[in-house]
């Protein structure tokens, strides 16, 4: 008696039959790393919610975004943190050319040039008073079509401090068109737009709140998508590569990867998925505990995302991992 003749166990006895039959890996290209860019602070202050990872000064950014693209990351995502003396209801501060985002990038473009892809958050609640992606209206609700109208003026002064792409992440309606508009008009037809196409609201956003030293007042739920649907993100996709979008996006990750695999096998155009703040913070604090094993959960993490179809990861271990790749030690 011989059985069974299948034995799918075979692929998996050495170490090097299951690196020959992985159906997918992880390469640093596919890595994109967010750095957040802060006014007012002399060193590189720690954000407690996040452990490991910084907000930088105009210095530090530069010191560590260089050692990043040494790594071999694929790009750099920015974000700014305004004092909050620079904090309107409006967020105009973001479209000031000497804010602190458009400084950062400028920083970035003149130290790496066309080295890596330097990558920009255009929405407005790190500026905002009222920590909203978005202007409000008289009842204090977000005002979608407002709110365009300054995402224009954001985007046209981030592509002038020298991002290669813009990362609209508000969920505004027709954000993606206007700011398409908008470049084009502004001589930027080549500033590309990687689309926060499928973003739901969500409680792992919570430590992004400290990294930016945003108080939110309310909550999201009016334009961020609902975590109950999933057949929305298709249309979402559809609106966005009907605007332009040149890269979509689904966000969070490993709560939305049912989101993701949908959105890989529908779109002519590169995906990516954003492993966020909470996704961070949960397999820190569960290693920092002895619970986990950190790094394989990483590991495991983004291999997940690339298997249910991103081509592009954005995550805090952007850097670490790849280092890990390049250096054999994955
Ligand atoms: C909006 C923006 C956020 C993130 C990326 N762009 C925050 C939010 O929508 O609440 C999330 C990043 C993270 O949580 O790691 N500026």
């Amino acid at each position: 008696m011989t059985f069974p003749h299948v034995r799918p166990r075979r692929l998996r006895t050495t170490p090097a039959v299951r690196r020959l039959v992985a159906e997918v890996s992880v390469e640093p290209r596919q890595l994109v790393l967010p750095m957040f860019v802060r006014d007012g602070i002399d060193a590189p202050l720690p954000i407690s919610s996040m452990p490991g990872v910084v907000q930088h000064t105009p210095d530090s950014l530069r010191a560590a975004a260089e050692e990043a693209v040494r790594e071999g990351v694929g790009g750099i995502m920015l974000f700014g943190v305004p004092d909050d003396a620079d904090k309107d209801a409006e967020g105009s501060a973001s479209w000031n050319p000497d804010g602190v985002l458009n400084r950062g990038l400028r920083a970035l473009r003149d130290d790496l040039g066309d080295a890596t892809v330097i990558m920009a958050d255009t929405c407005l609640d790190e500026f905002t008073s009222h920590g909203h992606c978005g202007v409000l209206d008289g009842a204090g609700r977000v005002d979608n079509d407002a709110t365009l109208e300054r995402y224009a003026l954001m985007g046209v002064a981030q592509a002038d401090a020298g991002a290669h792409m813009l990362g609209p992440s508000g969920m505004m309606d027709g954000q993606i068109g206007v700011l398409r508009s908008a470049l084009d008009a502004a001589g930027h037809q080549d500033v590309s737009l990687f689309a926060y196409t499928a973003k739901y609201a969500s409680p792992f956003y919570g430590p992004f709140r400290e990294a930016v030293g945003s108080s939110l007042q309310g909550d999201r739920r009016t334009y961020q998508q609902d975590s109950a649907n999933r057949r929305e993100s298709l249309r979402e996709l559809e609106l966005d590569l009907a605007e332009g979008a040149d890269i979509v996006m689904v966000k969070p990750a490993m709560s939305y990867l049912d989101v993701l695999a949908d959105v890989a096998a529908a779109s002519p155009v590169p995906v990516g998925a954003y492993q966020i703040s909470g996704e961070y913070a949960m397999i820190t604090a569960a290693a920092q505990n002895g619970w986990i094993d950190r790094d394989a959960a990483i590991r495991e993490s983004l291999l997940s995302i690339r298997r249910a179809g991103a081509d592009i990861v954005l995550t805090y271990w952007a850097a670490e991992a790849a280092g890990w790749l390049k250096r054999g030690t994955w």
